[in-house]
């Protein structure tokens, strides 16, 4: 980065937390056992030792045999929880059956269609043993992996489970990537087995997965069995010897199934994260860090507690689910609503009607479906008792602050505070964050979480407030991973070399002088206007906090004389209409709220935006079709349709 960021978006609104919501907190209670008085003691305390406060939380959960050392860090590889023997299917399941949570729901599934089925923390510990026997059957050892490639169905979280109590390692690739993702994935880590569905459905129709799959069998040479779960009921070619149906091998297996007395730092999971170029990364987790990283961010963040209905929103294939869909729920012993289709279909009102109906407290969603709400408008959260939510959350990008007013409003009946949580598929568990107990502006993702001490540093990596810089982790954390899987040099080259020793996450970000850490996107779409340096998350935002605007994405487009001028584009709420005196009112209100260098040159009204299938903005996409190049892959967006859109509206 040849310059600091320059800052433009200031958001002054605060709000605090609720003394009631504080007195119930799990936050607060554990500070109360651990005479901690006030949140500044507990950073205090936890920053200066922090093997002290991750050894506290270990401790809540259950080991085969004791660890010897909390952390051996030799940067950038990091051990924890040194000669301990864990599993975390052990921490997640089989000791809540020994409890009353047995026959507490674990999840409550809602498909497509709307049928509803739960699973028990005993029926889903039974299910599990029952694969892992069957694995077991078909050859899969400890250190085998796995290819998962399974809709939004409870089989998913059960193959997951099942292979991580064998101590096989699962890599899930998401049900809406095309199979040659799931090829280039089961190829890279060679997985032995693939388990996956004839189909699911997405608004209204069947979607072929098993069908898809086998367009590359041939070209996955490592897969010697395919386990098939039926779904959807439709018609699908079995090849004699290597495909077999999941019921029909999970009803020869006994429920019983030992768990695998594991390494603490045993791998878990390889779930690959693509980046904005070249080939995916292998991102490597290990069971016991990552257990107990995700577990005390669930408890501390989203507060779980018995009597929560916790939703959690994503898709089992990315990061967000795996963590929070997955294993912190379990391994707190909470219930869990998991949802098979989309925010608007049938209509825009189905989130929140499965709020009400199922009486969900707890909603961590992404910026990407507030948006979505906000352009729908209010009447449709209007319509549903949603007053059963008591904390609400957000992940994957930045919320613009309207977006985030709107959602606390809307959802929140403006009294639910906001956890803004920013982490990534390589951190694996929250790092900045909000707890329930502190202060909250809107856009901002609060502080490090206990222990972690994070940075916005300048190219030389002098710490910077107020300007916006390259966003670091100077401290290891337990669910940190521990390598890309088959690429040890790049993980080192990727993560650890520009500030050796040092996290290198590859977003900008700024920190106010009250230490406050705001996220502006991702280092390559920092744009560059008349020597600015520029986020487009910020200008993203200004427009947003326009009354017709629900959604925008914003991108650099060449200009001889600036370096960059701003394109943006801008998706409209439903009741508005686009006009060119509108455009000028967007580029006057952008002008006023953070600059005029900041005002758009460009403006284009579209009714939908490139996005990865993980609901961010390819904002690469859009700079090629603004430059008139060619867009390149666009094998991970989830909606080509958009780039047709962008065309017209250039
Ligand atoms: C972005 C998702 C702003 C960021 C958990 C990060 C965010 C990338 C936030 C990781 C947030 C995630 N505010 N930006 N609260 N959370 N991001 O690996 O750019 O899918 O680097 O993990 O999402 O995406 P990933």
């Amino acid at each position: 980065m040849s310059k600091n960021l320059d800052t433009l978006l200031k958001e002054e609104r605060k709000f605090e937390a609720d003394p009631e919501m504080i007195a119930q907190s799990n936050i607060k209670q554990w500070m109360d056992s651990h005479n901690i008085k006030n949140y500044e003691e507990l950073i205090e305390k936890s920053n200066e030792d922090l093997e002290w406060f991750w050894n506290e939380m270990a401790q809540e959960l259950e080991w085969f045999e004791p660890y010897n050392q909390v952390l051996d860090w030799k940067p950038p590889h990091a051990q924890w929880f040194v000669d301990g023997k864990f599993n975390i299917v052990h921490n997640a399941l089989d000791r809540h059956i020994k409890t009353s949570r047995k026959n507490k729901v674990a999840y409550i599934w809602e498909s497509e269609a709307g049928e509803v089925k739960k699973l028990t923390y005993f029926e889903l510990y039974r299910e599990v043993n029952r694969l892992a026997n069957a694995l077991k059957k078909m050859g899969v050892k400890k250190g085998d992996r796995v290819g998962i490639y399974l809709p939004m169905i409870l089989e998913l979280p059960i193959a997951m489970l099942a292979c991580a109590k064998i101590g096989a390692i699962h890599s899930v690739v998401f049900s809406g990537f095309w199979a040659k993702a799931f090829q280039e994935r089961a190829n890279d880590a060679k997985a032995k087995v693939a388990i996956t569905a004839d189909g699911f459905h997405r608004r209204g129709k069947d979607i072929k997965l098993k069908d898809t799959l086998d367009m590359v069998m041939d070209d996955i040479p490592s897969i010697e069995k395919v386990i098939v779960v039926q779904n959807t009921g439709s018609n699908v070619g079995m090849k004699e010897g290597r495909d077999v149906f999941w019921d029909e091998i999970l009803k020869k297996e006994s429920a019983k199934c030992e768990t695998e007395q594991l390494d603490s730092e045993d791998p878990l999971f390889i779930l690959y994260t693509s980046g904005t170029t070249g080939k995916p990364k292998g991102v490597l987790h290990t069971h016991a860090g990552y257990a107990v990283g995700t577990y005390t961010t669930l408890k501390f963040v989203f507060d779980i507690k018995d009597s929560d209905i916790w939703w959690c929103a994503a898709d089992v294939g990315w990061i967000t689910g795996h963590s929070y869909i997955v294993y912190a729920p379990l391994l707190m012993g909470a219930t869990s609503l998991m949802f098979e289709g989309t925010p608007d279909y049938p209509d825009p009102g189905r989130f929140w009607k499965m709020i009400g109906d199922y009486g969900v407290s707890i909603f961590y969603t992404a910026p990407t479906t507030v948006r979505l709400f906000m352009k729908y408008g209010e009447k449709w959260p209007q319509k549903y008792d949603l007053n059963t939510l008591r904390l609400l959350g957000s992940v994957g990008e930045p919320i613009n602050p309207e977006a985030w007013i709107w959602y606390h409003k809307n959802a929140g009946n403006r009294k639910c505070p906001i956890m803004d949580t920013w982490w990534q598929t390589e951190t694996g568990m929250h790092i900045i964050t909000p707890l329930p107990i502190t202060e909250l502006k809107p856009g901002s993702t609060f502080k490090p979480f206990p222990t972690i001490q994070a940075d916005i540093v300048d190219d030389d990596g002098n710490s910077l407030t107020e300007s916006g810089g390259h966003l670091v982790l100077k401290t290891p954390w337990p669910a940190m991973f521990r390598t890309l899987y088959g690429d040890p040099d790049r993980y080192v080259e990727a993560y650890w070399s520009k500030f050796p020793g040092i996290y290198l996450s590859g977003d900008v970000a700024r920190k106010d002088k009250n230490g406050y850490f705001w996220i502006q996107g991702r280092e390559d779409d920092v744009l560059n206007v008349a020597g600015h340096r520029i986020s487009t998350a910020e200008v993203e935002s200004a427009l947003v906090s326009h009354p017709a605007v629900a959604e925008s994405a914003v991108v650099g487009k060449p200009d001889i004389l600036k370096g960059e001028e701003i394109a943006a584009f801008v998706i409209l709420k439903q009741e508005f209409e686009a006009s060119p005196q509108l455009k000028n009112q967007l580029r006057e209100h952008v002008r006023e709220s953070i600059g005029p260098i900041a005002s758009p040159a460009f403006i284009g009204f579209v009714d939908d935006l490139p996005k990865t299938r993980s609901g961010k903005i390819m904002r690469r996409v859009i700079k090629a079709k603004v430059k008139e190049e060619d867009v390149g892959d666009i094998s991970t967006l989830a909606n080509p349709e958009s780039v047709d859109g962008l065309d017209r509206a250039l």
